[in-house]
């Protein structure tokens, strides 16, 4: 299923479109499955229903591991590099990790998880994250991975959505300098919570946690007597496999449902296909496993492809920042998998942390999660690539479930900033505003897809209905991105952002509703508006407008609080870059905030700020103007 030139590109991709049924057979026919499938695919998008591989069953576990483990046990599954380069590190085997993963799920087993159940993971990413991931997969569990910088109301949030009974966590987390206390925001989020039966505590800090008797257990000391034999729960294709929780344009964070088959398929022959991974490379994603990207290209797709695939605890600038550098040449990493963000902040730091390293070993490097500036493209390109490893800009979000748009290394070509071409079996196309298609090239539009692909979001976990709204309504019988996006002459992608009120704020995904919930939380404030602006490293700031209820005497202090409300309804990543007090917002005369005028101001750019005559209080957008931090006077 490994693609290695253009001919083989066009040849699959030609016969991914007219005949998608007799393509995705074949590639699935090259997993285990338990019970073979009778149809590949059955589909409408207006209910929308999606069901690939029907009949078929199989554990996706089994296809990570066990049949690696029969033709090559001692192979290196999992690399792990801790927080501290001073501190030993982790090798597991697929033996190994294959023993890890079976012990654990008789522990889940053992505090009575059944198929079906929902299993929260709140974990840094220690190498117990994938083995609790795989573990929950291997019983037929359907894991939620929160990742571990949310707050406790994010995280209670999301547990009492899937009603998890069971939560797999840590003692504490090591970040650069910082110590996390993840098992005291755990048990804060339980005390909100009525569907948590038991914890599991991973001990990686020795920091003091108190533990509720009855309801709280170690990790090792459960861990001990577990036996590694554990028999792979036989799943349907379309199972849950897993929930995963993101922001949208409104509302709280929807609950993304992949299943097992499909995602099984996609994840696999995407990643294959857009590292050109080869049997003895050595693989790095720098992403967390709290996000899309850790779940298929940290843990699934590598496993599935018999990988070695590395995970890193720490973060780029510690102990400097030449850390990512100084990983790609002790493991001599040959692919390496990062986001536009991460390579804007150290391309900030000058060229002496990467001059220290060789980084001779790397063949494909990798980006994804928002647009890459061609500054940036450029930087990564000359002194990470050294002009002879080509990027990978791949385009997907974490309902695709796998990469969409990419660049193939070594068989189709790059154009900087460019996503390029879509992979075999994937068809976009750009519409217009009525929703009309733009058949020809050159064009920017809306950025939707015609035809299913195996890892296409199923449901919003306890909500169909929105899945309806979200991407089948907007435009009838396609699944509407919430991305706009240019096509060049030769029909290559370039991904211009979101035309819709997400914002992408260091490749995190932002909802500018989610933001002001958080801040109307703070008891002084009134009112509040939330815009993304560009940000030189984040790509996208948040920049809040806030409408207090009374006389602020110190502003600072004020801002403090807000920062500190939204620290604590959402977490860290959340809280915005700037605050304005202002003392009214831009409505139009029914009453809505005329957002496209507060994004100009925050962008800086007053130009062109069209006719504000026909606001209801146009003289407040000279008050804003006039106090803005963005404007020079
Ligand atoms: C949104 C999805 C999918 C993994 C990480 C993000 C933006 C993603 C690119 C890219 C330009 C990109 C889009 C998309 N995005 N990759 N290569 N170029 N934009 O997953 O949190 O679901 O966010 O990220 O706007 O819709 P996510």
């Amino acid at each position: 299923m490994q693609i290695r030139n253009w001919d083989d590109y066009q040849n699959n991709y030609q016969k991914s479109v007219e005949d998608p049924e007799k393509f995705w057979g074949e590639i699935a026919d090259q997993f285990i499955w338990k019970k073979p499938y009778k149809k590949v695919l059955d589909w409408d998008f207006e209910t929308p229903s999606i069901k690939w591989f029907e009949g078929g069953s199989l554990n996706i576990t089994e296809n990570c591991l066990d049949r690696h483990v029969k033709t090559h046990p001692n192979k290196k599954a999992i690399i792990w590099e801790p927080n501290d380069p001073n501190d030993d590190g982790l090798t597991w085997t697929y033996q190994e990790l294959y023993n890890e993963v079976c012990s654990f799920a008789n522990v889940l087993k053992k505090h009575g998880v059944v198929k079906g159940d929902r299993v929260c993971l709140y974990m840094p990413m220690v190498p117990q994250l994938a083995v609790a991931v795989l573990a929950c997969a291997r019983i037929g569990a359907v894991h939620s991975v929160v990742f571990a910088g949310f707050s406790a109301q994010s995280l209670a949030d999301r547990i009492d959505d899937a009603k998890c009974k069971l939560i797999v966590t840590t003692d504490g987390a090591f970040r650069g300098q910082k110590e996390i206390p993840i098992k005291g925001i755990v048990d804060e989020a339980v005390s909100k919570c009525d569907c948590v039966e038991k914890i599991i505590v991973f001990k990686r800090t020795e920091q003091y946690v108190s533990m509720t008797a009855q309801r709280d257990v170690w990790w090792h000391e459960e861990m001990e007597n577990a036996s590694t034999d554990c028999p792979a729960e036989e799943m349907e294709s379309e199972d849950m496999l897993f929930i995963l929780y993101t922001s949208g344009s409104t509302g709280k964070p929807k609950g993304v449902v992949h299943t097992c088959g499909g995602y099984m398929v996609y994840s696999h022959y995407s990643f294959t296909n857009v590292f050109q991974y080869e049997a003895d490379d050595i693989y790095w994603c720098t992403a967390d496993i709290g996000w899309i990207t850790g779940h298929s290209y940290i843990v699934y797709g590598p496993l599935l492809a018999g990988a070695t695939t590395l995970m890193f605890e720490g973060i780029p600038t510690w102990p400097d920042a030449g850390r990512f550098w100084a990983i790609c040449d002790k493991y001599k990493v040959n692919q390496f998998y990062t986001a536009p963000t991460a390579i804007r902040s150290l391309m900030s730091k000058g060229l002496e942390p990467v001059a220290r390293y060789s980084l001779n070993s790397l063949k494909v490097i990798g980006s994804v999660g928002e647009p890459i500036n061609e500054e940036a493209w450029r930087w990564y390109n000359t002194y990470i690539g050294k002009n002879k490893c080509p990027i990978v800009d791949t385009w997907w979000q974490t309902e695709t479930g796998g990469i969409m748009i990419s660049p193939i290394p070594n068989v189709t070509d790059i154009r900087p900033t460019y996503a390029t071409y879509p992979l075999p079996g994937i068809q976009p196309i750009l519409l217009d505003k009525d929703g009309n298609e733009i058949k020809e090239n050159n064009v920017e539009g809306l950025l939707c897809i015609k035809f299913p692909w195996p890892s296409i979001v199923r449901t919003l976990y306890g909500d169909h209905e929105r899945l309806k709204q979200t991407y089948f309504s907007t435009f009838k019988g396609y699944y509407f991105t919430g991305d706009g996006a240019k096509r060049d002459t030769q029909g290559r992608y370039r991904i211009i952002g979101r035309v819709d009120d997400v914002i992408n704020v260091s490749g995190h995904r932002m909802g500018t509703a989610e933001v002001e919930n958080a801040i109307n939380e703070h008891p002084w404030v009134v009112e509040s508006a939330v815009v993304g602006y560009p940000h030189d490293i984040k790509g996208q700031g948040i920049y809040a407008y806030i409408i207090p209820d009374r006389h602020i005497e110190s502003e600072q202090a004020f801002i403090d609080e807000v920062n500190e409300t939204v620290r604590k309804e959402i977490g860290p990543i959340a809280k915005p870059d700037i605050i304005q007090v202002v003392s009214g917002l831009p409505k139009t005369r029914s009453g809505k905030i005329m957002r496209r005028i507060l994004r100009k101001i925050a962008s800086g750019d007053i130009s062109t700020l069209g006719d504000t005559s026909t606001l209801l209080n146009p003289d407040i957008v000279e008050e804003i103007i006039e106090k803005s931090p963005m404007i020079k006077k």
